[in-house]
């Protein structure tokens, strides 16, 4: 397996997910310096990165430092774990079909930012995380897995979003490795699992408590 460059904007857990798993993480990369994942990548021995976004006149001008950082480590997967800036299409274009995104809800449900709330707000009765291919199409790309966490009634978005982070520790690790064993086919917006049952695999709904 050669290796993943993940990018990161601050907590970084689903990076660690991807580093305890024993995925082969060659870099992290943050465009925050104060990132707290920095330093647990660091702890890890593993190469921690910043591009720093307010050093750049436009967001063409930081995707293209971004890119460059990226392809130094000549990836075979790239993966945004809590990145929190908009890609532009040369970027996502360059990276095409080795872009993957881990993104809090069940898309095509709430694309964007505070789902957990907005998932309270709608009052649905699931909920839960995704993993997608990224396209240009913002948080609507091909979807490799999904979990499904129950909304109870006592949640807050705190409650809520902690649900599912555990979730997104466990589905990330799983779509990576399966896309370094080239496992993952993709045809339109659907993704099968090659020599895997898909619905027990990147269907993952937890007992309701
Ligand atoms: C996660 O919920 C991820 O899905 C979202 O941002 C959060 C990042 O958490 N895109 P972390 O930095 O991985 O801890």
């Amino acid at each position: 397996m050669s290796g993943i460059v993940t990018l990161i904007s601050g907590r970084g857990s689903n990076m660690q997910a991807l580093i305890e798993a024993g995925l082969p993480v060659a870099a992290v990369i943050s465009n925050r310096p104060d990132a707290r994942g920095l330093d647990t990548a660091r702890a890890h021995g593993i190469a921690a990165d910043v591009v720093d976004h307010k050093a750049f006149p436009n967001r063409e001008a930081f995707d293209a430092a971004l890119l460059e950082r990226v392809l130094s480590y000549r990836p075979s997967l790239v993966v945004l774990a809590g990145f929190m800036r908009v890609l532009t299409s040369g970027f996502v274009q360059a990276l095409s079909g080795r872009l993957m995104n881990i993104h809090p809800s069940l898309l095509p449900a709430f694309p964007g930012l505070d789902t957990h709330q907005r998932a309270l707000d709608a009052g649905v009765k699931l909920h839960g995380c995704t993993v997608h291919f990224v396209t240009e199409d913002l948080d609507h790309g091909p979807v490799v897995a999904q979990a499904a966490v129950p909304v109870l009634d006592e949640d807050t978005a705190g409650t809520l979003a902690a649900r599912v982070l555990e979730q997104e520790h466990r589905l990330l690790p799983a779509a990576v490795r399966w896309f370094l064993e080239d496992r993952l086919e993709v045809q339109g917006l659907r993704v099968t699992l090659r020599g895997g049952a898909l619905l027990a695999s990147a269907l993952r709904v937890p007992e309701v408590p």
